[in-house]
């Protein structure tokens, strides 16, 4: 075994020292308050069992990767989002990070909320555009930064997320592109956390508010709600076009296997089911009735006053400041036996460190009226 390079050796220490030391955890067996899995779809069988097909792509999709099932899907994903043109990645991170590097170009701005994903942040350090934070969902703020640059000659990109993975808060998507059509700025939209859960059919938030046709582009990933893999980004045939010509976490990978590319068709099937009773109509509506439950528990509890981030996703959080104290709280809640992560800074800033509950369609009432009282004792 090579030595260490002490420099790296220093860091880990002082993530330690901080209480910050990330861990590899493989315990399934308490109650699901933390995956993303919020409508139990990873665990429900395929519909379409008997498909056969090979377990590798073989290569780059420009080059033998591709083959017919990123077609019929991306054509399924384009219909289904209401969309010209769909283009599947690997995950929703090389989604973010292989569109971000390329499509801003040096002279362009890029203006994101100061709350975006690791993976929007990624990409946008690896693209020539200079970038500005704007205040976490405050228009005001944005107003403020798209004015100081109205006069700049290359493009103006906006980016939020439909629903915040860290907060579980959502943007005024209304008003966020009545303001960037006003200053003729293009607007991208991360959808990881919406799609299955906002919508009639899962279609994401930016599609129940009917505003598909006003964004330049939105990312939709199927990690999440969907519980496989992989991600697309939705926008029109020249984004596509440029996309698969540009960015390199498209063009430097192997492309997903055949068989993650069927079970996505598979998990969009069940989102597509039309009968008023059918499985996914269901476990949305189960969802639903959980997130007002769990919100109306907080209130009994005198819970949702001042560390209580206001949310009508699956994402539910409480402030608990100090990574020492958010991990005393997160160890009481799964010593009782549920499976509830402290999100610790630097993930988020510090002091803003928190419990965060990831609701499900699985979780039934007593869960968690549960939880929450092992939360407050
Ligand atoms: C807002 C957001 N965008 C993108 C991603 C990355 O998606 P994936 O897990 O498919 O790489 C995540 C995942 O944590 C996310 O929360």
């Amino acid at each position: 075994m090579t030595a260490f390079p002490e420099n790296l050796i220093s860091k880990i220490l002082k993530r330690k020292q901080e209480n910050a030391l990330r861990s590899l955890d493989s315990d399934h067996t308490r109650v699901d308050f933390s995956s993303n899995d919020y409508l139990g779809f990873s665990n429900v069988p395929l519909i379409q069992k008997d498909f056969e097909v090979s377990n590798g792509s073989t290569g780059s999709r420009l080059l033998t990767g591709n083959h017919d099932g990123f077609f019929s899907l991306e054509g399924l994903l384009s219909e289904f989002h209401r969309v010209e043109a769909a283009l599947v990645f690997n995950s929703g991170y090389d989604a973010n990070l292989g569109f971000f590097s390329a499509i801003p170009q040096r002279g362009d701005i890029v203006i994101y909320d100061a709350f975006s994903h690791a993976s929007i942040r990624d990409g946008i350090q690896l693209c020539l555009a200079k970038s500005y934070k704007f205040k976490h969902n405050d228009l005001e703020d944005l107003k403020n930064v798209l004015n100081t640059h109205k006069f700049h000659l290359g493009n103006l990109y906006v980016v939020t997320e439909s629903v915040f993975s860290m907060d579980g808060d959502s943007p005024d998507l209304q008003a966020m592109v009545e303001l960037t059509e006003r200053y003729g700025a293009y607007l991208i939209v991360d959808e990881a956390h919406g799609v299955g859960v906002f919508g009639e059919k899962g279609e994401g938030l930016v599609q129940s508010l009917n505003l598909q046709h006003r964004v330049f582009a939105r990312i939709v990933t199927f990690g999440k709600a969907l519980g496989c893999h992989g991600a697309a980004v939705l926008g029109s045939e020249l984004l596509k076009v440029y996309l698969y010509n540009f960015a390199r976490s498209f063009i430097f990978t192997t492309a997903l296997s055949p068989h993650s590319i069927m079970v996505i068709e598979d998990r969009y099937s069940l989102l597509n089911q039309n009968s008023l009773d059918s499985f996914y109509k269901q476990q949305r509506a189960q969802l639903l009735r959980n997130i007002e439950f769990f919100k109306a528990e907080l209130n009994s509890l005198g819970l949702d006053k001042e560390n209580y981030v206001h949310s009508d996703s699956a994402i539910q959080c409480i402030i608990v400041p100090g990574n020492e104290e958010v991990k005393s709280v997160a160890s009481t809640l799964q010593e009782a036996g549920f499976d509830v992560r402290p999100i610790l800074s630097p993930t988020v800033p510090k002091d803003h460190e928190r419990i965060r509950f990831c609701l499900h369609s699985f979780n039934t009432f007593d869960q968690i009226t549960d939880v929450l009282k092992h939360l407050i004792y």
